[in-house]
């Protein structure tokens, strides 16, 4: 076979075969759901055959894509939260921690109460590849053992703390700080240390509250013990994570760890009339303000909208903000909408700054648009991700104790021309890569569905026990073998000044 018709057969092979994918995805966030539904519109738009397991209904009537509603034992709307639901302490990080391990059980219960599920689970149908989230809750991943199918996991997130042992990735809390926390790579003393409890932390809150309990769970409700006869999370070959290294600390991953970073941006449209209308008409540009879906933007403090409007009143820009009620005293450069879509707002180029809570979507839809960016941190990554963005000239602010004087010098700050070229510069960065994060997910996902789980891809740490991996046992023996050697030497050297002693004593006494 010369190498033309073998090309040709690999563009056939690449073109024929349509992958039959399981997407089990029953995070109730939306947010989490949305990073990754363009992914299994691509993979259905190029021939595979998806059926996708979640509680959002979006999927009902695309080509290829069958859905199961993992939430019709459950149906209740996802509230937005209210921010004063999150203090910003720090010890409430902690508790905030272990919530988001309850908050797993309420998959679980969704998943037991769906009669969808049960008849879906019965139908017993067989797959190429099995796509999980990986997060919170493992009331799902009995399917895994089930199927001898090649297993993909998704993070909506950047890597949590128990994700990395799973692929063998390099975890050294001495330099890549922990997701709940708000430290980027420059940590003092101190901060390492802390850096270092929350990472010992989280493992602890994983191991007891989410992997104990969904074992439980998975026993009882599906039949499956995940670790009877192999771990079912350390057989999964390949997680594309939502993290770059141009925004996020650069840290190692293992070859089986693919950074996917911007999967769910698309080009962006026209922004809809009446808005267009104000965001052009505007001179001296547009300030856009939001708090993201999952906040509640009308239950931001009072006091503190109070100060947001002051400030505001005294700029030259016009400021839009997110809210969905009403506000009744606004100054005449500062308006409010209920929906925004976001994406096509911060590119829009005359969008001059981005006040955000910092949720990962937002901000990397900010850094794809290159939009400066004032970020107001106030849960779950949003610190983590607030102090990454640091690095590369962002402003992040304690919403509950900033003043007015320093937010108005922030604003005044990020509205320079160079906050905007350092905004335009890693805009670049982060766009500027081999293959768009779309067809970097579909390459690999099709590369371990080829390669049967390519299990070369696994570094060999996932084998080894804590005592071989930190060295223990090699640090103890060569320990052994030095004080051996001194304790021979001290010998040998106590032998020979003994004989030397003898010695001069004999001669002293001949003389
Ligand atoms: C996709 O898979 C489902 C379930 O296994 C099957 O019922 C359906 O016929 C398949 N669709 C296509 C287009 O192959
Ligand atoms: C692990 O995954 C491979 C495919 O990558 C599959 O063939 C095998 O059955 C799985 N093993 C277990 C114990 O689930």
């Amino acid at each position: 076979m010369n190498i033309k018709s073998l090309l040709l057969l690999t563009i056939l092979f690449k073109n024929c075969v349509s992958l039959k994918i399981l997407a089990l995805y029953p995070n109730v966030m939306i947010s989490h759901y949305l990073v990754f539904e363009p992914l299994f519109h691509e993979l259905a738009n190029r021939g595979h055959n998806v059926t996708i397991v979640s509680s959002f209904q979006k999927e009902q009537n695309y080509p290829n894509i069958r859905f199961i509603d993992v939430n019709d034992g459950n149906k209740k709307p996802h509230e937005m939260l209210p921010m004063n639901f999150f203090n910003g302490g720090r010890i409430s990080k902690y508790f905030e921690l272990y919530q988001l391990a309850r908050t797993g059980l309420e998959i679980c219960n969704a998943y037991k109460n769906s009669k969808n599920i049960k008849s879906f689970l019965e139908e017993n149908n067989k797959y190429d590849l099995i796509i999980v989230e990986l997060f919170n809750t493992y009331c799902h991943f009995g399917v895994l053992k089930q199927n001898k199918a090649v297993n993909i996991g998704l993070s909506s997130t950047d890597m949590l703390p128990w994700m990395n042992q799973w692929f063998g990735n390099p975890e050294n809390p001495s330099y890549i700080p922990t997701l709940f926390l708000d430290y980027n790579d420059e940590m003092t003393f101190l901060q390492r240390v802390e850096n270092t409890l929350m990472w010992a932390y989280s493992k602890f809150i994983h191991e007891y509250w989410i992997a104990q309990v969904g074992n439980e769970f998975s026993k009882k409700h599906l039949g499956v013990d995940l670790y009877e006869g192999g771990d079912a999370l350390y057989n999964i070959s390949l997680l594309l994570l939502n993290r770059h290294f141009t925004y996020h600390t650069p840290r190692p991953l293992s070859p089986n760890v693919i950074e996917v970073g911007g999967i769910h941006i698309k080009k962006p449209k026209p922004l809809p009339g009446n808005l267009a209308k104000i965001v052009e008409g505007s001179p001296n540009g547009v300030i856009f303000m939001s708090m993201g879906s999952t906040l509640k933007g009308s239950s931001f403090p009072e006091a503190q909208r109070k100060m947001f409007i002051k400030v505001f009143s005294v700029l030259k820009q016009t400021v839009i903000w997110k809210w969905e009620d009403e506000m009744k005293d606004l100054p005449k450069n500062v308006l409010t909408q209920k929906w925004i879509p976001q994406l096509d707002m911060l590119c829009h180029p005359n969008v001059k700054l981005f006040i955000t809570q910092g949720g990962l979507l937002s901000t990397q839809e900010a850094v794809h648009c290159g939009v400066p960016m004032l970020m107001l941190p106030q849960f779950a990554d949003q610190h983590y991700n607030a102090a990454a963005l640091k690095k590369t000239g962002a402003i992040a602010l304690k919403l509950r104790t900033t003043n007015e004087e320093e937010l108005l010098n922030s604003i005044k700050k990020l509205l320079t021309a160079e906050s905007a070229n350092n905004a335009k510069e890693l805009a670049q960065l982060f766009n500027d890569r081999p293959m768009s994060p779309m067809d970097t997910a579909i390459y690999w996902i099709e590369y371990v569905a080829k390669y049967k789980g390519a299990p070369f891809m696994r570094t060999k740490v996932t084998d080894l026990s804590y005592y071989q991996y930190l060295l223990l046992d090699v640090i103890g023996f060569l320990l052994l073998i030095v004080a051996a050697g001194a304790y021979l030497l001290l010998t040998i050297l106590k032998l020979v000044k003994k004989l030397l002693f003898k010695k001069s004593v004999a001669k002293l006494k001949k003389q």
